[in-house]
């Protein structure tokens, strides 16, 4: 059996910078399901994390508990340095748009075309009048055009969601995260559904984007795949704790096995490279 780690990676691979978040003892708790417990660290500044474990580990709640959209039980998680459960108005509209989600899939509004999609990234920014606007005459249209184009889908700036691929369509979304400008990105399986050659197009894009815009990223995985040359640290929870921190270089076949348990053989995870 692997030793619990909690204490934090190697700072040669951490990168220096201010905290995003930090959790402190931070549980959580849905009526007698103890989803998250005791939770210890903290996501510096440029740091690129990956999230894994196993099917209910806690890795959809913890990326709810750093989004604010669900408060600790107990303990204490700080996003950028406030306490999420004192925050309210127009702080707690700051703190969301600082945040920059991306779900499995339902990441774009289908009745709103993909110009109008990428634009809502700009909404936490803008005064309520623009928005609305902007819903019959794009502001910002080069903004649009721009991150479509690093997306590789400048030509699909007025088509409806409903046209393009499921791959097509997490682009277009990461485009909107591009028009955002979070401070931090969180991907809660962004390619679960998705085939392993595109989700990998979409995992480089994703880490891609977050070196450029020098963004901070989590991307909770359940591909283990894509972990290699994308991600600085990974965090593996385990029934609500963390189980293994490391670099993706560090994971081993047998934490591997400890890790998914019974999971382990339907996820082929024999075949996986480990340092690819
Ligand atoms: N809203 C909720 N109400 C009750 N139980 C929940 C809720 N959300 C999550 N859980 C429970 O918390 C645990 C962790 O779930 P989740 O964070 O979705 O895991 P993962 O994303 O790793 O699969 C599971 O036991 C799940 O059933
Ligand atoms: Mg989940």
């Amino acid at each position: 059996m692997e030793t619990v780690t909690q204490t934090e990676t190697s700072t040669s691979t951490a990168p220096e910078g201010a905290a995003i978040f930090k959790l402190s003892d931070a549980s959580m708790s849905f009526g007698r399901v103890d989803a998250l417990k005791n939770l210890n660290f903290g996501v510096l500044e440029g740091e690129r994390i990956a999230v894994i474990g196993p099917s209910g580990a806690g890795k959809t709640t913890l990326f709810r508990m750093l989004a604010a959209v669900i408060k600790p039980t107990s303990g204490v998680v700080t996003a950028f340095g406030h306490d999420t459960r004192t925050l309210r108005g127009r702080v707690l509209r700051r703190l969301r748009s600082d945040i920059g989600i991306l779900y499995q899939n339902d990441n774009l509004i289908q009745h709103l075309r993909v110009v109008h999609n990428v634009l809502m990234g700009k909404l936490g920014r803008w005064i309520l009048p623009r928005a609305l606007l902007s819903l019959f005459w794009p502001q910002d249209l080069n903004a649009a055009k721009k991150a479509l184009g690093e997306v590789e889908l400048q030509e699909k700036l007025w088509s409806m969601p409903g046209e393009l691929s499921g791959g097509q369509q997490q682009r277009v979304a990461i485009a909107r995260l591009m028009v955002q400008q979070p401070r931090v990105m969180l991907a809660d399986e962004p390619v679960s559904q998705l085939d392993i050659r595109l989700g990998r197009e979409i995992i480089e894009l994703l880490s891609g984007v977050a070196r450029r815009m020098n963004t901070t990223l989590m991307v909770n995985l359940h591909t283990l795949e894509l972990l290699q040359g994308h991600f600085s640290r990974v965090i593996a929870l385990r029934e609500g704790a963390v189980f293994w921190q490391g670099t993706p270089r560090e994971i081993t076949r047998e934490m591997l096995k400890d890790l998914y348990g019974a999971e382990y053989r339907a996820m082929h995870l024999d075949e996986v490279e480990l340092d690819a």
